[in-house]
């Protein structure tokens, strides 16, 4: 099999993978970006408090049931023992490879310092990492356990290649980099200096993300950081397909042929049913609204059509919609 980079035991075949995202890479979308090239696809952040664990949401992000190995859960929390406990548990579920958020600037996980907010405490980063790594392995699995970070704090504080160099020393296999500090938000553009500089201090691999829209754009980033990889987040919303053109391109050299209408139709009606599968009816027909909305802008040449999958009120008569939809599209060549 060919190899793009080793996160400890795996080899992992391609340069391009799926970003965590909360409300987005549930399992469906996971093993629909697995099918179409993504190398790798972390699953929803989980908090570390396991006494959150029983609701719904969270059962729903520990299943993995039918997804592709290795299987990668994310936790987010800011105690160390907290997420050892919590690595250790999801160990146990069948996670094949533990990633710790330190990336989300978010408040809502957990109430205090947690997220991109760590970065601030560097002795606390440490204590984190090491404390779930000596967890993992004292499982005897082989669990590797990785990082996705931003490049600091704020501008200010780009203390990211430090951040690096705790990792590594703590014991992580891979790390995954957001080019952008917490105090950035989404806003502005990644930058990829603070990427290349990690890469060229650390020997572990590393994955440059943040704003990798197409292939091209996926080629000059890792030309200009020399990362073993890129993680790909929003530009995957209505085109999971982009993981199959942007690793063709770095592995073959040249664009896969594009997939047809026909073959994209199939692909989003298969979505939208395994969306209805694993969420049930209510949850279901919320979260492909989701996704039609981005899947939608296929549909540019019918210009109600975004509204009038946003209106039906159930899973049925919404598939009927999309089926009518993307069918009469896939009919135009
Ligand atoms: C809707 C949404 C949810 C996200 N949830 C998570 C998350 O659960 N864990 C995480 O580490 N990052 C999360 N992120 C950040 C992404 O993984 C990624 O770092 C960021 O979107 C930048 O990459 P992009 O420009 O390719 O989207 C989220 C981003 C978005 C847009």
């Amino acid at each position: 099999m060919s190899e793009a980079f080793r996160i400890g035991p795996w080899r992992i075949p391609a340069p391009a993978v799926l970003a965590p995202m909360a409300g987005v890479t549930d399992r469906p979308f996971r093993i629909l970006a697995r099918q179409l090239g993504a190398s790798l696809a972390a699953s929803e952040m989980i908090t570390s408090d396991t006494r959150l664990w029983n609701s719904r949401k969270s059962r729903q992000r520990m299943n993995h049931e039918g997804e592709p190995e290795p299987r990668v859960v994310q936790l987010a929390g800011a105690d160390p023992e907290a997420l050892a406990e919590a690595a250790r548990r999801n160990v146990d579920l069948g996670a094949q490879i533990i990633d710790i958020n330190m990336g989300c600037p978010a408040k809502k996980v957990c109430n205090r310092l947690c997220g991109s907010a760590l970065l601030q405490d560097e002795p606390l980063v440490g204590r984190i990492l090491e404390s779930v790594v000596s967890a993992v392995q004292a499982t005897g699995r082989g669990v590797p356990v990785t990082l996705k970070t931003r490049t600091g704090w704020d501008r200010e504080h780009r203390n990211g290649v430090r951040v690096a160099q705790i990792a590594e020393a703590s014991g992580i296999a891979a790390l995954a980099i957001h080019g952008r500090t917490r105090a950035d938000f989404y806003e502005g553009d990644a930058e990829y200096d603070t990427i290349r500089a990690i890469r060229e201090t650390v020997r572990i691999p590393v994955l440059a993300n943040g704003d990798i829209t197409s292939p091209d754009k996926a080629r000059v980033v890792l030309q200009y950081t020399g990362t073993a990889g890129v993680m790909v987040g929003r530009a995957s919303h209505g085109t999971p397909w982009i993981f199959r053109d942007i690793n063709g391109l770095l592995t073959q050299g040249v664009l896969p042929e594009p997939l047809s209408r026909a073959e994209r139709r199939d692909i989003v009606l298969a979505h939208l049913q395994a969306i209805y599968a694993f969420h049930g009816e209510e949850s279901g027909l919320r979260i492909a609204r989701k996704h039609l909305g981005w899947y939608a802008k296929l549909l540019e040449s019918a210009p109600d059509a975004r509204a009038r999958l946003m209106a039906e009120v159930s899973t049925s008569s919404q598939f009927a919609c999309a089926n009518e939809l993307f069918g009469a599209w896939a009919q135009v060549h």
